[in-house]
């Protein structure tokens, strides 16, 4: 049926790819793609689809309640995928209150255009896609279910974890349909390079240091972002009222693993002497309150509505440094401006 569903946050890196499955799809969807288009949102990401009948874009802040709702007043949406955020730990260590405006008030800001304009509730669904981080920190052993307590323990993760609770307030106190997905870390193409893997990529491409945090003994489990985004289409048709569902790769690498993985592939790709890559690795201050370890157990989505990651880890970062080789343009863009010196202050801290 013609419904009309809005993204949040589809420019960035994993709404952008949910925003061309849904276009791609469902060509009897409206695709309205809501986005402030910070630091992180590049409408470059979605150069491939901008022209599609079923796509609009609309620049808007979530933080600002007034203009999310005259939107609601224009679409009259039949389902929200919320996605807008600000994403990156280390920038909530440095500058909490963004946090606190962009992922709770905006999602609340969202919340209450939702109740507001759908008078009746039936058929619509309110989709906050959120993450791993909520659980806290794991020891050795042991995965994140969807019981798993909260315990959140940087400034991102806390306003991500008190996003889910005012989502799950608004569907208890109001009825609102909603659904809720936390995820593990996502990889690929588009990624801001300012996350690990995109960082790193771009600092071999440029034969920079490789701050490795602490001793790079963190672990973090790694899913390809296409497979995220077909989860999210999956729970957003197919997930019950109320519900929550934990996404994973099963795919656990510590960090100096991973490192070294990508070295590898980037010194074949780059044809440099094997070890090359390596010799840029830089240990460096560790992150404030870094959390050991995130590692999901998705067997409620691969039972309930039969979702499995449907690539391999090695083949997903290959396809990923080929696509930031292929890309350079686009990094030297999406870091042109204040990126720059941002980065070289952080690093320079660091040391
Ligand atoms: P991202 O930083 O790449 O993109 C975030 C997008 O939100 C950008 O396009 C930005 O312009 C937009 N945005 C930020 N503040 C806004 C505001 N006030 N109003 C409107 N738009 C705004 O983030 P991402 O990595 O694509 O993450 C997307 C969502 O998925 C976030 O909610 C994040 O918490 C969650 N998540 C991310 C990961 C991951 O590994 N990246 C894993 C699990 C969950
Ligand atoms: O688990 C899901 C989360 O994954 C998402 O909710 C977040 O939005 C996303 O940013 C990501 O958070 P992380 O903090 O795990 O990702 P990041 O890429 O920043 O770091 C991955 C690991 O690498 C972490 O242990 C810190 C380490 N690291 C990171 C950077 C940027 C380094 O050692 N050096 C670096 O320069």
């Amino acid at each position: 049926m013609g419904k009309t569903i809005l993204i949040t946050g589809g420019a960035g890196f994993i709404g952008s790819h949910v925003v061309r499955l849904f276009v791609k799809k469902y060509p009897q969807y409206t695709i309205v793609n809501l986005d402030k288009l910070t630091y992180a949102g590049n409408l470059e990401n979605l150069k491939d689809i901008e022209n599609e009948p079923n796509y609009i874009f609309e620049r808007a802040d979530i933080v600002n309640a007034e203009e999310i709702f005259v939107l609601f007043e224009k679409y009259s949406f039949d389902g929200v995928i919320h996605l807008a955020a600000e994403s990156h730990v280390d920038r909530s260590i440095a500058n909490p209150m963004e946090f606190v405006f962009a992922n709770v008030v905006g999602t609340i800001n969202l919340l209450n255009a939702a109740k507001k304009s759908w008078n009746n509730m039936e058929g619509k669904r309110f989709y906050h896609v959120s993450t791993d981080e909520v659980y806290g920190s794991l020891g050795d052993e042991g995965l994140f279910t969807e019981n798993t307590a909260y315990d959140p323990r940087s400034p991102y993760s806390a306003s991500k974890a008190s996003s889910d609770h005012f989502v799950r307030a608004w569907n208890h106190t109001f009825g609102l349909p909603v659904v809720i997905s936390n995820c593990s870390n996502n990889y690929g193409p588009n990624q801001f390079p300012e996350k690990l893997l995109p960082l790193f990529i771009n600092n071999i491409i440029t034969e920079k240091p490789l701050p490795v945090y602490g001793k790079g003994e963190n672990v973090r489990d790694w899913l390809f972002v296409i497979d995220h985004a077909r989860a999210i289409d999956l729970i957003y048709h197919e997930g019950k009222n109320g519900e929550t569902y934990n996404i994973g790769g099963h795919n656990e690498w510590k960090n100096l693993d991973l490192i070294k993985l990508l070295c590898s592939i980037m010194d074949k790709k780059l044809k440099r002497e094997p070890g090359t890559s390596e010799k840029l690795i830089t240990y460096v201050k560790d992150r404030a309150g870094h959390d050991l370890r995130y590692a999901i157990d998705a067997s409620k989505l691969q039972k309930e509505l039969g979702w499995v990651p449907s690539l391999q880890f090695e083949e997903g970062l290959e396809k990923t440094v080929d696509w930031y080789l292929a890309n350079k343009e686009w990094i030297n863009n999406v870091t042109s401006g204040d990126y720059q010196k941002y980065y070289k202050e952080q690093y320079e801290e660091r040391k």
